[in-house]
């Protein structure tokens, strides 16, 4: 291990959670190691979101996910960040039908990749296994409101809170979740005033995607606010406009190419 890579004091689960109601977190999702070593700097936290799936490797949704995938990811992304929490998404079908299923791949994923927590999207029953897990020595993250792995169930990714009764859900979803033990909670997809009321009922920090101002700590896909996709949704601010920059550039050297500009005598190795 290198001097510099002991000097770097990586952030833990209780100082995520000592920042309730403080500074807000900053969080990104990070797929790869390039993109985590220059996200490290300005995060609290990095996803490895389990929206992946969509975003690098082109899936509808994000059910066809693998442990697989996610380990892989996982790998890299723990090369490059060094400073910030490292969150590993459970992938749909590797928590759900037990705790004990949730635990075994919950090990496997930080054994494998060196991830410090994982995250989980909520339902009736998931808080019995947040307490499982955590009891177990395993800092889990809840996810409540838009469940992108109810995608199907809920026939599209819909806002969540519309109605009394999706109020109550996610409301309930993220007391039971806090309660179990999870250290910080992703409230996705809710108008302002639902996140407000989550945020002043839990105890620990809640961080929105697409849930306003309100919560203790903000999430975006990296992808969307760089402006790789031509679409993104309301919530998104773009920072960047990377879609048409990478276009352009790749326009630029198919046009090099072809009028033989590149290589240039200074991109060309000679004969001594
Ligand atoms: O998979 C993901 O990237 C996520 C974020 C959108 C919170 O769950």
């Amino acid at each position: 291990m290198s001097s510099h890579t002991l000097s770097v004091k990586r952030l833990t689960a209780p100082e995520i959670r000592a920042r309730k109601g403080k500074t807000p977190l900053v969080c990104l999702t990070a797929y790869t190691t390039p993109v985590a070593e220059i996200l490290d700097e300005a995060c609290d936290i990095l996803l490895v979101g389990d929206s992946l799936g969509m975003v690098v490797h082109g899936l509808p949704s994000t059910i066809g996910v693998t442990m697989e995938m996610m380990i892989l990811h996982g790998q890299a992304v723990m090369r490059g960040a060094k400073k910030a929490f490292v969150v590993i998404d459970m992938p749909f079908g590797s928590y759900e039908s037990s705790p004990e299923q949730a635990f075994q791949n919950a090990v496997r994923l930080l054994k494998e990749t060196g991830a410090q927590a994982v995250k989980v999207e909520s339902g009736p029953t998931v808080h019995e296994t947040i307490a499982y897990l955590t009891q177990r020595g395993i800092p889990v993250m809840g996810h409540v409101g838009l469940r992108p792995q109810a995608v199907n169930v809920d026939g599209g990714f819909k806002a969540k809170g519309r109605t009394a009764k999706e109020r109550d859900i996610a409301l309930q979803e993220a007391r039971d979740s806090a309660q179990a033990g999870a250290f910080a909670i992703v409230v996705e997809g809710v108008a302002a005033d639902l996140a407000g009321i989550i945020t002043a009922e839990v105890d620990v920090p809640t961080i929105g995607i697409g849930a306003s101002s309100q919560c203790d700590g903000q999430i975006l896909v990296t992808d969307d606010m760089l402006g790789l996709f031509d679409w993104s949704p309301k919530f998104v601010r773009r920072y960047a406009s990377l879609r048409e920059q990478i276009r352009e550039a790749a326009l630029s050297y198919a046009r090099d190419v072809a009028s033989r500009d590149f290589p240039a005598q200074q991109e060309t190795y000679f004969t001594k």
